[in-house]
Protein backbone atom coordinates (compact mmCIF):
# COMPACT_ATOMS: atom_id res chain seq x y z
CA UNK A 1 0.00 0.00 0.00
CA UNK A 2 2.42 2.68 -0.92
CA UNK A 3 1.83 5.40 -2.04
CA UNK A 4 3.04 8.52 -4.35
CA UNK A 5 4.83 10.82 -2.21
CA UNK A 6 2.56 14.05 -1.54
CA UNK A 7 4.18 17.15 -3.24
CA UNK A 8 3.59 21.01 -2.83
CA UNK A 9 2.49 23.52 -5.30
CA UNK A 10 6.86 24.35 -4.61
CA UNK A 11 7.87 21.23 -5.06
CA UNK A 12 8.45 20.06 -1.72
CA UNK A 13 7.75 16.61 -0.70
CA UNK A 14 6.07 15.96 2.43
CA UNK A 15 6.80 13.00 4.24
CA UNK A 16 6.56 13.96 7.98
CA UNK A 17 3.53 14.47 10.03
CA UNK A 18 3.46 15.91 14.01
CA UNK A 19 0.81 14.80 15.19
CA UNK A 20 -0.66 16.36 18.73
CA UNK A 21 -2.58 14.10 20.71
CA UNK A 22 -3.42 16.82 23.76
CA UNK A 23 -2.95 21.06 24.30
CA UNK A 24 -2.88 19.93 28.00
CA UNK A 25 0.47 20.22 29.41
CA UNK A 26 1.31 19.92 32.82
CA UNK A 27 3.94 22.61 32.90
CA UNK A 28 3.62 26.14 32.09
CA UNK A 29 6.94 27.57 30.43
CA UNK A 30 7.13 30.99 30.30
CA UNK A 31 7.68 31.24 25.82
CA UNK A 32 4.60 28.92 25.61
CA UNK A 33 0.85 30.20 26.33
CA UNK A 34 1.03 30.20 30.28
CA UNK A 35 -2.78 30.81 30.48
CA UNK A 36 -2.75 27.66 28.21
CA UNK A 37 -6.26 29.96 27.26
CA UNK A 38 -6.97 27.73 24.64
CA UNK A 39 -7.80 24.52 25.86
CA UNK A 40 -9.65 22.22 23.92
CA UNK A 41 -13.45 20.10 25.48
CA UNK A 42 -13.48 16.39 25.98
CA UNK A 43 -15.46 16.29 22.87
CA UNK A 44 -13.09 18.63 20.52
CA UNK A 45 -9.96 16.34 20.61
CA UNK A 46 -9.85 13.37 18.39
CA UNK A 47 -10.29 10.18 20.00
CA UNK A 48 -7.09 7.97 19.82
CA UNK A 49 -9.23 5.81 17.01
CA UNK A 50 -9.71 9.25 14.78
CA UNK A 51 -5.57 9.87 15.15
CA UNK A 52 -5.29 6.00 14.21
CA UNK A 53 -7.46 6.75 10.63
CA UNK A 54 -5.88 10.17 10.35
CA UNK A 55 -1.92 8.24 10.69
CA UNK A 56 -2.88 5.46 8.37
CA UNK A 57 -4.35 8.12 5.87
CA UNK A 58 -0.97 9.94 6.15
CA UNK A 59 0.85 6.49 5.59
CA UNK A 60 -0.85 6.05 2.51
CA UNK A 61 -0.14 9.95 1.08
CA UNK A 62 3.68 8.99 1.36
CA UNK A 63 4.41 10.11 4.97
CA UNK A 64 7.45 8.30 6.28
CA UNK A 65 8.03 9.62 9.85
CA UNK A 66 5.65 10.52 12.56
CA UNK A 67 6.23 12.96 15.54
CA UNK A 68 3.49 12.71 18.61
CA UNK A 69 3.73 15.88 20.29
CA UNK A 70 1.56 17.96 23.08
CA UNK A 71 1.12 19.78 25.04
CA UNK A 72 2.54 17.08 26.55
CA UNK A 73 1.25 13.80 25.09
CA UNK A 74 1.86 12.06 28.72
CA UNK A 75 -0.46 14.23 30.26
CA UNK A 76 -2.99 12.13 27.92
CA UNK A 77 -4.71 9.04 29.68
CA UNK A 78 -3.47 6.10 28.15
CA UNK A 79 -1.33 7.69 25.69
CA UNK A 80 1.52 4.84 26.14
CA UNK A 81 -1.34 2.37 24.86
CA UNK A 82 -1.64 4.50 22.05
CA UNK A 83 1.84 4.62 21.08
CA UNK A 84 2.01 0.68 21.11
CA UNK A 85 -1.37 0.91 18.70
CA UNK A 86 0.34 3.08 16.82
CA UNK A 87 3.64 0.81 16.48
CA UNK A 88 1.19 -2.24 15.41
CA UNK A 89 -0.69 -0.67 13.17
CA UNK A 90 1.94 0.95 11.19
CA UNK A 91 5.53 -1.03 11.48
CA UNK A 92 7.14 0.48 9.44
CA UNK A 93 6.96 4.23 10.06
CA UNK A 94 9.46 5.80 11.62
CA UNK A 95 7.52 6.74 15.24
CA UNK A 96 9.16 9.55 17.67
CA UNK A 97 8.25 11.40 20.37
CA UNK A 98 8.60 14.81 21.85
CA UNK A 99 7.78 15.53 25.81
CA UNK A 100 8.64 17.54 28.43
CA UNK A 101 10.39 14.74 29.91
CA UNK A 102 8.30 15.14 33.56
CA UNK A 103 6.51 12.14 33.03
CA UNK A 104 9.07 9.62 31.10
CA UNK A 105 10.55 7.55 34.01
CA UNK A 106 7.54 5.04 34.39
CA UNK A 107 7.49 4.89 30.77
CA UNK A 108 10.91 4.49 29.03
CA UNK A 109 11.52 0.93 28.87
CA UNK A 110 7.75 0.53 27.51
CA UNK A 111 8.45 3.05 25.06
CA UNK A 112 11.93 1.03 24.00
CA UNK A 113 9.93 -2.26 24.16
CA UNK A 114 6.99 -0.76 21.69
CA UNK A 115 9.89 0.38 19.40
CA UNK A 116 9.62 3.79 19.04
CA UNK A 117 12.68 5.30 17.23
CA UNK A 118 13.52 8.30 18.90
CA UNK A 119 12.20 10.92 22.03
CA UNK A 120 13.07 14.01 21.99
CA UNK A 121 13.04 15.51 25.67
CA UNK A 122 12.33 19.73 26.11
CA UNK A 123 15.02 20.96 28.37
CA UNK A 124 16.18 24.06 28.70
CA UNK A 125 18.23 24.12 31.60
CA UNK A 126 20.47 22.20 33.94
CA UNK A 127 19.79 24.13 36.91
CA UNK A 128 16.56 23.04 39.20
CA UNK A 129 15.72 26.79 40.16
CA UNK A 130 15.80 27.81 36.27
CA UNK A 131 13.65 25.02 35.55
CA UNK A 132 11.31 25.95 38.03
CA UNK A 133 11.65 29.43 36.85
CA UNK A 134 11.27 28.38 33.52
CA UNK A 135 8.24 26.31 33.70
CA UNK A 136 6.40 27.25 36.77
CA UNK A 137 7.01 23.40 38.08
CA UNK A 138 9.83 22.28 40.45
CA UNK A 139 10.30 18.86 38.52
CA UNK A 140 13.94 19.03 37.34
CA UNK A 141 14.87 15.97 38.82
CA UNK A 142 11.88 13.73 37.10
CA UNK A 143 13.11 15.15 33.64
CA UNK A 144 17.10 13.70 34.74
CA UNK A 145 15.54 10.72 35.89
CA UNK A 146 13.35 10.17 32.22
CA UNK A 147 16.76 10.92 30.47
CA UNK A 148 18.19 7.82 32.47
CA UNK A 149 15.61 6.36 31.99
CA UNK A 150 15.61 6.01 28.30
CA UNK A 151 19.09 5.58 28.11
CA UNK A 152 19.05 2.57 30.15
CA UNK A 153 16.44 1.15 28.35
CA UNK A 154 18.37 1.81 24.98
CA UNK A 155 16.06 4.67 23.55
CA UNK A 156 17.55 7.44 21.50
CA UNK A 157 17.05 10.81 22.61
CA UNK A 158 17.30 14.34 21.76
CA UNK A 159 17.56 17.07 23.65
CA UNK A 160 15.79 20.51 22.69
CA UNK A 161 16.56 23.84 24.72
CA UNK A 162 15.14 27.17 23.44
CA UNK A 163 17.47 29.45 23.50
CA UNK A 164 16.78 32.42 25.67
CA UNK A 165 18.79 35.65 26.49
CA UNK A 166 18.99 36.21 30.35
CA UNK A 167 17.49 33.02 31.08
CA UNK A 168 19.64 30.39 30.11
CA UNK A 169 22.52 31.85 28.15
CA UNK A 170 25.18 30.85 30.64
CA UNK A 171 24.57 27.28 30.60
CA UNK A 172 26.61 26.47 27.38
CA UNK A 173 29.37 24.66 29.70
CA UNK A 174 26.79 22.60 31.22
CA UNK A 175 24.88 21.42 28.17
CA UNK A 176 27.95 20.76 26.08
CA UNK A 177 29.58 18.95 29.10
CA UNK A 178 26.83 17.10 28.72
CA UNK A 179 26.54 16.10 25.17
CA UNK A 180 30.22 15.34 26.05
CA UNK A 181 29.70 12.34 28.38
CA UNK A 182 26.36 11.28 27.60
CA UNK A 183 25.43 9.56 24.00
CA UNK A 184 22.40 12.71 23.58
CA UNK A 185 22.27 15.10 20.57
CA UNK A 186 21.70 18.61 22.58
CA UNK A 187 19.97 21.26 20.05
CA UNK A 188 19.31 24.93 21.15
CA UNK A 189 16.39 26.41 18.98
CA UNK A 190 16.27 29.90 18.71
CA UNK A 191 12.95 31.77 20.45
CA UNK A 192 10.23 32.31 17.92
CA UNK A 193 7.28 34.78 18.37
CA UNK A 194 4.65 32.17 18.55
CA UNK A 195 1.00 33.31 19.81
CA UNK A 196 0.11 33.56 23.54
CA UNK A 197 4.00 34.34 24.89
CA UNK A 198 5.10 37.76 25.75
CA UNK A 199 7.98 37.50 22.76
CA UNK A 200 10.73 40.31 22.90
CA UNK A 201 13.29 40.70 20.39
CA UNK A 202 15.83 40.85 23.44
CA UNK A 203 15.29 37.41 24.58
CA UNK A 204 16.55 36.16 21.21
CA UNK A 205 20.05 34.56 21.81
CA UNK A 206 20.53 33.97 17.98
CA UNK A 207 22.32 30.77 16.54
CA UNK A 208 25.50 32.52 15.73
CA UNK A 209 26.26 33.97 19.00
CA UNK A 210 25.56 30.65 20.55
CA UNK A 211 28.06 29.00 18.32
CA UNK A 212 30.82 31.90 18.95
CA UNK A 213 30.14 30.96 22.39
CA UNK A 214 30.14 27.23 22.17
CA UNK A 215 33.79 27.61 20.17
CA UNK A 216 35.55 29.52 22.44
CA UNK A 217 34.49 27.09 24.91
CA UNK A 218 35.29 23.37 23.30
CA UNK A 219 36.36 22.35 19.49
CA UNK A 220 33.25 21.83 17.69
CA UNK A 221 33.03 19.87 13.96
CA UNK A 222 30.80 20.58 11.92
CA UNK A 223 29.03 17.87 10.39
CA UNK A 224 27.03 17.23 6.61
CA UNK A 225 23.39 18.33 6.19
CA UNK A 226 23.06 15.02 4.81
CA UNK A 227 22.57 13.23 8.32
CA UNK A 228 18.79 12.15 7.18
CA UNK A 229 17.81 12.95 11.22
CA UNK A 230 19.47 15.63 11.68
CA UNK A 231 16.05 17.39 10.20
CA UNK A 232 16.28 21.09 10.58
CA UNK A 233 19.37 21.21 12.97
CA UNK A 234 22.82 21.86 11.88
CA UNK A 235 24.90 19.31 13.67
CA UNK A 236 28.50 19.74 15.15
CA UNK A 237 30.84 16.94 16.73
CA UNK A 238 31.89 17.52 20.03
CA UNK A 239 35.67 16.49 20.23
CA UNK A 240 35.87 12.89 22.57
CA UNK A 241 32.10 13.56 22.83
CA UNK A 242 29.43 10.60 23.01
CA UNK A 243 26.89 12.93 21.87
CA UNK A 244 26.36 15.90 19.61
CA UNK A 245 25.46 19.42 19.95
CA UNK A 246 23.57 21.84 17.10
CA UNK A 247 21.34 24.54 16.14
CA UNK A 248 18.00 25.23 15.42
CA UNK A 249 17.55 28.16 13.56
CA UNK A 250 14.02 29.12 12.75
CA UNK A 251 15.07 32.80 12.83
CA UNK A 252 18.11 33.32 11.24
CA UNK A 253 18.49 30.95 8.56
CA UNK A 254 15.58 29.31 7.95
CA UNK A 255 14.81 25.92 6.67
CA UNK A 256 11.27 26.49 4.87
CA UNK A 257 12.73 25.83 1.26
CA UNK A 258 13.44 22.06 2.42
CA UNK A 259 10.38 22.09 4.91
CA UNK A 260 8.80 18.52 4.64
CA UNK A 261 6.47 18.58 7.00
CA UNK A 262 2.95 18.80 8.00
CA UNK A 263 0.94 19.00 11.31
CA UNK A 264 -2.50 18.11 12.90
CA UNK A 265 -3.51 18.99 16.05
CA UNK A 266 -4.95 17.67 18.63
CA UNK A 267 -8.73 19.54 17.57
CA UNK A 268 -7.92 17.88 14.05
CA UNK A 269 -6.92 21.34 12.47
CA UNK A 270 -4.32 20.91 9.58
CA UNK A 271 -1.67 23.03 9.38
CA UNK A 272 1.20 23.86 6.64
CA UNK A 273 2.86 25.83 8.41
CA UNK A 274 4.23 26.85 12.08
CA UNK A 275 4.33 30.51 10.74
CA UNK A 276 0.85 30.63 9.29
CA UNK A 277 -2.36 30.97 11.22
CA UNK A 278 -4.35 29.32 8.47
CA UNK A 279 -5.76 25.72 9.37
CA UNK A 280 -7.61 23.38 7.99
CA UNK A 281 -10.92 21.57 9.91
CA UNK A 282 -10.58 17.94 9.58
CA UNK A 283 -12.58 16.81 12.12
CA UNK A 284 -15.66 17.64 11.03
CA UNK A 285 -15.31 16.05 7.64
CA UNK A 286 -13.51 13.03 9.99
CA UNK A 287 -17.02 12.81 12.16
CA UNK A 288 -19.18 12.90 8.92
CA UNK A 289 -21.18 9.91 8.89
CA UNK A 290 -20.95 9.91 4.69
CA UNK A 291 -17.39 11.78 3.96
CA UNK A 292 -15.25 10.30 6.41
CA UNK A 293 -10.91 9.71 5.33
CA UNK A 294 -12.12 10.01 1.96
CA UNK A 295 -12.71 13.32 1.73
CA UNK A 296 -10.15 14.35 4.88
CA UNK A 297 -8.02 13.18 2.11
CA UNK A 298 -8.93 15.60 -0.64
CA UNK A 299 -8.54 18.56 2.39
CA UNK A 300 -5.31 17.39 3.09
CA UNK A 301 -4.15 17.61 -0.54
CA UNK A 302 -5.50 20.57 -1.19
CA UNK A 303 -4.19 22.29 1.72
CA UNK A 304 -0.55 21.20 0.36
CA UNK A 305 -1.07 22.95 -2.67
CA UNK A 306 -1.36 25.95 -0.47
CA UNK A 307 1.54 25.45 1.61
CA UNK A 308 3.51 28.68 1.97
CA UNK A 309 7.07 29.93 2.62
CA UNK A 310 6.72 30.51 6.50
CA UNK A 311 10.27 32.93 6.46
CA UNK A 312 8.08 35.16 3.93
CA UNK A 313 5.31 35.87 6.53
CA UNK A 314 8.02 36.09 9.26
CA UNK A 315 9.86 38.79 7.57
CA UNK A 316 6.53 40.42 6.78
CA UNK A 317 5.10 40.62 10.00
CA UNK A 318 5.21 43.97 11.99
CA UNK A 319 8.27 44.31 14.59
CA UNK A 320 7.81 42.89 17.49
CA UNK A 321 4.84 41.58 16.73
CA UNK A 322 4.28 37.23 17.06
CA UNK A 323 4.12 35.39 14.10
CA UNK A 324 1.29 33.42 14.88
CA UNK A 325 -1.50 33.97 16.79
CA UNK A 326 -1.33 30.16 18.06
CA UNK A 327 0.65 28.96 21.14
CA UNK A 328 3.15 26.21 20.75
CA UNK A 329 1.30 23.85 23.34
CA UNK A 330 -1.82 23.91 20.87
CA UNK A 331 0.61 23.20 17.33
CA UNK A 332 2.61 21.08 19.01
CA UNK A 333 5.98 22.65 18.46
N1 LIG B 1 10.30 29.10 20.23
C1 LIG B 1 11.08 28.00 20.07
N2 LIG B 1 10.77 26.79 20.58
C2 LIG B 1 9.62 26.69 21.27
N3 LIG B 1 9.06 25.63 21.89
C3 LIG B 1 7.90 26.04 22.44
N4 LIG B 1 7.69 27.35 22.20
C4 LIG B 1 8.77 27.77 21.48
C5 LIG B 1 9.14 29.04 20.92
N5 LIG B 1 8.38 30.12 21.05
C6 LIG B 1 9.65 24.31 21.89
C7 LIG B 1 9.52 23.52 23.14
C8 LIG B 1 9.73 22.13 22.63
C9 LIG B 1 9.21 22.16 21.24
C10 LIG B 1 7.98 21.37 21.05
O1 LIG B 1 9.00 23.52 20.92
O2 LIG B 1 10.46 23.76 24.10
O3 LIG B 1 11.07 21.78 22.61
FE1 LIG C 1 4.29 22.31 28.13
FE2 LIG C 1 5.91 22.32 26.03
FE3 LIG C 1 4.37 24.45 26.49
FE4 LIG C 1 6.41 23.87 28.15
S1 LIG C 1 6.54 24.45 25.96
S2 LIG C 1 4.33 24.44 28.76
S3 LIG C 1 6.44 21.69 28.14
S4 LIG C 1 3.66 22.44 25.97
Amino acid sequence: MCAQPLTDDKGRTVSYLRLSVTDRCNLRCLYCDRRMSTRLTHFDVLRYEEMLGLIGLAANLGIRKVRLTGGEPFARKDFMEFVERVRARFPRLSLRLTTNGTLLAPNAQRLADAGVDRVNISLDTLDPATFARITGQDLYAEVRRGIDACLNAGLRIKINAVALRGVNDRELPGFLDLARTLPVDVRFIEYMPMGGADWKPEQVWNAADILAEAKALTPLTLLPRDDADAGPAQMYAIEGGKGRFGLITPLSNHFCATCNRLRITSGGLLRTCLFNDRVYRLRPALRHPKLGLPFVERIVKLALRQKPIGAELLAARRAGQGVSATSMSAIGG
